[in-house]
């Protein structure tokens, strides 16, 4: 079977964290969908790592770790994150594999993207800049480079092809040349050592494990109101970030697909431009920030926060169809009181359930359930289920029902072990 999981929020749930501690119950971890947008935080040891393309479950010398065809690659960010890694994780490169219909990100790819945003001006996305709308949108325009290329002897020829015809497109952007050009060594180095990696058909390679009855776990990206057709777009990201995404980005038949973790943080947070209801742009919204230590992984930006949107989270759960669920951080809310979970949305003064199809255009304002908060009895101590507070206890079981999906899994703390299961 392959179990799936994913991000419920905008991101940045902990799901690297998840991932490396769950990665003990599996032979294979599989990334399906997104880039280097990513930035998944493992703690290793004492050692804080941030993955962007490479899965989370690769610090387990049992598991091997696949790069699914649903994945865009920036061949540099791959090799950086090989090399930082490699001290840590010495066999790293006999545990990595590339399915060969992946796409890549070229340089011109992240030119477009800046320029692109810089055009936008304040309607921007807040995209991490790291080539993922642009290069995804030459995989569906057919126009993309893929892993298999860098095989082919016309590589370099495919290469300024594609290269040319960016150039063109980046001529209707009257904003700052941007010198893609200085990328280009870097690209080039880091493609010949992709040429030394294990490079496979992937689809093939993971029917024949799951036909031997392997487990495996494919891992997501960002999370699922970021998902190109069901978040909030158009300030969203570039690939489908829900279940249905596993079946196309690794190759495999959703009867496979087994149980599905959905990870939300006690709270909520978003990085970059777009709707967020539940947000606090108040003092309590800049104390979960100090508290949560809300910056960004990838690109170190501040990141929005606001209280639990449980609207926004049934949707979510309903369109991956989460089996269980996983919530973070909890400890970061032990001293907030009290706590507040969205639980309808008003749209022009008419109460809802459902998620807004206008959701950029109109003014939602959230409609909260208040409680009590467990300021008295700290999370972060706490190492099995007996030991959480009644009041904590409380928050979760109103999320269950409200939600219909049980707890599986509470996280308080950065650690691999500070999880406690249900
Ligand atoms: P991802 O993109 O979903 O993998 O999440 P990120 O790594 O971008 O952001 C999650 C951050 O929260 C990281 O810095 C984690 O180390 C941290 N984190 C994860 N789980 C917990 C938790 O339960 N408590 C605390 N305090 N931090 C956590
Ligand atoms: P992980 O996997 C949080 C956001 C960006 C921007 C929008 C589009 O670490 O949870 P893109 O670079 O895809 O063009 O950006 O999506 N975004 C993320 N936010 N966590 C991520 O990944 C993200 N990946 C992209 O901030 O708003
Ligand atoms: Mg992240």
């Amino acid at each position: 079977m392959i179990d799936v999981l994913l991000g419920l929020q905008w991101g940045d749930e902990g799901k690297g964290k998840i991932v490396d501690y769950l990665a003990g119950q599996y032979e294979v971890i599989a990334r399906f969908q997104g880039g280097p947008n990513a930035g998944h935080t493992l703690y290793i040891g004492g050692d804080k790592v941030v993955l962007h393309t490479i899965p989370s479950g690769i610090f387990h010398t049992h598991c091997l770790n696949l790069i699914g065809n649903g994945v865009v690659i920036d061949p540099v960010t791959l090799q950086k994150e090989i090399e930082k890694i490699l001290p840590l994780c010495p066999d790293l490169t006999q545990r990595l594999f590339l399915s060969q219909k992946a796409h890549l990100i070229l340089p011109t790819h992240r030119a477009l993207d800046a320029a692109s945003e810089a055009a936008k001006g304040a309607d921007k996305i807040g995209s991490t800049l790291k080539g993922i709308g642009p290069a995804y949108m030459d995989k569906t325009g057919r126009n993309g480079l893929r892993v298999g290329d860098i095989l082919s002897p016309n590589f370099r020829e495919k290469y300024d092809k594609l290269t040319r015809k960016h150039l063109q497109m980046l001529k209707q952007y009257d904003t700052v040349a941007i010198d893609w050009q200085q990328w280009e060594p870097a690209f080039f180095e880091a493609v010949e050592m992709m040429r030394t990696l294990t490079i496979v058909n992937a689809e093939y390679w993971l029917d024949d494990l799951l036909k031997k009855g392997k487990k495996i776990l494919a891992e997501g990206a960002q999370g699922s109101m970021l998902d190109v057709d069901f978040g909030t777009y158009p300030f969203v990201t570039s690939s489908n970030t829900i279940a249905a995404g596993v079946c196309s980005g690794l190759g495999v038949a959703p009867s496979w697909i087994g149980d599905v973790y959905g990870i939300t943080k006690a709270y909520c947070t978003r990085v970059g431009g777009g709707p967020f209801p539940t947000e606090l742009n108040d003092e309590t919204g800049e104390a979960i920030r100090a508290a949560g230590h809300e910056f960004g992984a990838t690109t170190g930006r501040p990141r929005r926060c606001g209280w639990i949107d449980l609207v926004a989270l049934k949707y979510a759960i309903m369109l991956s169809g989460v089996t269980k669920l996983i919530m973070t951080k909890t400890d970061v809310m032990d001293s907030f009181a009290p706590m507040k979970a969205a639980t309808e949305y008003l749209v022009n003064g008419v109460a809802t359930k459902e998620l807004p199809y206008d959701l950029c255009d109109v003014a939602v304002t959230p409609v909260y359930t208040e409680f009590e908060g467990w300021s008295n009895a700290p999370l972060s101590n706490c190492k099995t289920f007996d030991e959480l507070p009644a009041t904590f206890k409380d928050y979760c079981s109103f999320i269950e029902e409200y939600l219909g999906t049980r707890i599986s899994h509470i996280s308080n703390g950065t650690g691999r072990d500070q999880l406690i299961v249900i």
